[in-house]
């Protein structure tokens, strides 16, 4: 037997046990006579003690062993003399009898401690040690503890697990796909799942009218803190529902999670927000609401004043940070810098200090009278000492810029708290972006989106205005999750394609089957994925999803561990006929 028990699981109930342990060596402290180990495994760590003067063998055999070093000890169990208060076995200790080496170790190439001392990319490269680190471990235990809620909870509500394939015909979602040469049929292509969005909609034609998966998912795109070219997907669908029937469900599924899990509970109904709204307001289709600060526009209060800057653009508007007026000379320029960074966009900044006694200091009091800046004020609903910060150019590129300002506020004021969670929905998506570059619309979801029924008349005359029934759940300014209620009559779904831009042909080609099938009945239906690593990210207050998935890629879509993507040998090319001929 290896062990008896594990290294987190020892109490003074247990004092005179004779027990076998089994685990990783943390620590070694010699003392006098005295060595010391901390052994540690998934569930804690246990100090153990060797006397010299008891059996000066096992001691000298001890006091070789190194960090990371596999052991297996039989001794018995003790209450310590000085308690560690800071673990939960910290009330004992084993004085040990037997020790065996199970396994030796290599020094590690970082200490495997919470506050290591490697940096991210030798973490990355010996992952497996990183994993042993507990506030690594701690983040795999929440994602299995997720991910099992959300099991449970799905299968009380009659939904089905089913798998769908990896190897699959290209579902456009908007990112590249990852493609796999298939040797059986040369020259042609498997793509990776972007999602099993057309498999879902064909298992609702097949009548299985709740279906979710844990599903794989893999995406060829520019890598974010929030994204990895494979990540997880909490992906169902529904039949017979309408948007508020798939609001519900997941508003549902989301509260049972953070109840389960936080001990968080919500009250009443999670907000919601339009799109436009949210675009208006916030600059963003997925706000951070722990903070309001929401934009204020200006652009009529500020014409006619001959300030070019803003009378020779169509949108002037702003922040109001409150309790900032009292920022130097140095601030605003910090913030300045900051506007202006190529991520963010803004040419500059105007500020306006609201200060006591009704005043006003502003970068363009050269241009606006106290009289002006106090209207400006006044719609802000500004205090003394609150600051206006103050954008102006082309109106969805401001909005953007002055949402990168608001959150940088945010941050700044300590108002973006990892502990406070703040639910929304965004609702009324448009179901069409128009692209400049190739002058064409593309769904902003995907083409199986329903327009809203009142909105179809506008699909020839107005495309850009149709509203879609789609919906997004955003959680602290993240996007967890989005859906939408989909398409089920050809006709519209061919009306969809032929506004995407498809001929018939290309429809066909690349859907026929989707197509085909909702020939044969297909039920109304909908539904919605969450990220199943930005959710455990969110709950585990992570800055990258990187830090809950086992095995990540780096920023370059490396895994620097096992060194993929590599090579492959001509022999693996010539079985596939793939000829390489790589632009330098
Ligand atoms: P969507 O593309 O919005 O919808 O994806 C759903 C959710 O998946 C997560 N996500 C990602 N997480 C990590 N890395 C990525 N690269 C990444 N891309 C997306 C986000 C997102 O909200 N088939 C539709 C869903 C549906 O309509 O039912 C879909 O995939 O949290």
């Amino acid at each position: 037997m290896f062990r008896t028990d594990t290294c987190g699981q020892l109490r003074m109930t247990d004092v005179d046990r004779e027990v076998v342990l089994s685990g990783w060596v943390q620590r070694v402290r010699k003392m006098g006579g005295m060595t010391f180990i901390d052994l540690r495994d998934r569930y804690g760590i246990t100090q153990l003690v060797f006397n010299q003067e008891v059996d000066a063998a096992l001691c000298e055999t001890a006091n070789h062993i190194g960090r990371e070093y596999v052991i297996q000890v039989k001794g018995v169990v003790k209450e310590r003399y000085s308690k560690n208060a800071n673990i939960p076995t910290g009330d004992i200790e084993i004085i040990v009898s037997e020790l065996t080496i199970l396994s030796t170790s290599d020094t590690p190439p970082f200490t495997i401690e919470d506050e290591s001392d490697g940096g991210d990319d030798l973490r990355m490269q010996y992952r497996f040690l990183d994993l042993r680190r507990d506030c690594v471990r701690k983040n795999l235990e929440l994602r299995h503890k997720l991910a099992f809620e959300v099991r449970r909870f799905l299968d009380s509500e009659n939904f089905l697990e089913i798998e769908t394939p990896i190897l699959i015909k290209s579902t456009p979602e908007g990112a590249r796909d990852f493609v796999v040469p298939s040797r059986m049929n040369p020259g042609e292509f498997y793509a990776l799942p972007q999602s099993p969005q057309t498999f879902k909609q064909l298992l609702m034609v097949s009548g299985f009218d709740r279906y979710f998966q844990i599903a794989k998912c893999f995406r060829d795109e520019d890598l974010r803190a929030d994204r990895q070219p494979e990540f997880t997907q909490i992906d169902c669908e529904m039949s017979f529902v309408e948007q508020e029937d798939v609001l519900n469900i997941f508003e549902n599924m989301t509260k049972h999670v953070f109840k389960a899990i936080k001990g968080i509970e919500f009250e009443g109904n999670f907000p919601r927000m339009t799109w436009h709204d949210a675009m208006k307001y916030y600059g963003s289709d997925k706000p951070d609401i722990r903070f309001e600060m929401k934009f204020v526009e200006l652009k009529d209060l500020t014409e006619g004043k001959n300030f070019v800057v803003f009378d020779s653009v169509p949108y002037v508007g702003g922040i109001c940070a409150k309790g900032c007026a009292a920022y130097t000379r140095k601030q605003i320029d910090e913030l300045t810098e900051f506007v202006k960074r190529p991520q963010v966009g803004a040419k500059g900044l105007v500020y306006v200090k609201c200060e006591e006694g009704g005043t006003y200091k502003s970068s363009v009091d050269k241009f606006y009278s106290q009289e002006d800046l106090k209207l400006w004020a006044e719609r802000f609903d500004a205090q003394p000492g609150d600051l206006l910060l103050i954008l102006a150019g082309e109106t969805s590129k401001t909005r953007k810029a002055l949402c990168e300002l608001r959150l940088e506020m945010g941050n700044r004021l300590g108002l973006r708290d990892k502990n406070v969670f703040a639910p929304l929905w965004i609702i009324d998506f448009p179901l069409l972006e128009w692209d400049d570059e190739t002058q064409r619309y593309y769904a902003m979801h995907h083409p199986f989106t329903s327009p809203k029924p009142e909105d179809i008349a506008l699909l020839d005359s107005n495309p850009g205005a149709v509203r879609a029934n789609a919906y997004d759940m955003v959680f602290n300014g993240v996007e967890l999750g989005g859906g939408s209620i989909r398409i089920h009559d050809s006709a519209l779904q061919d009306k969809m394609f032929e506004i995407l831009g498809f001929t018939q042909e290309q429809a066909h080609y690349q859907f026929g089957f989707l197509m085909d099938a909702f020939k044969y009945g297909a039920p109304p239906h909908g539904g919605l994925a969450f990220g199943l690593d930005r959710f455990v990210s969110l709950l585990a207050g992570l800055d990258s999803i990187r830090d809950c998935i086992a095995f990540p890629k780096n920023n370059s879509g490396r895994d620097t561990m096992s060194g993929a993507p590599s090579i492959i040998d001509d022999a693996q090319l010539k079985e596939l006929q793939i000829k390489l001929d790589l632009q330098a």
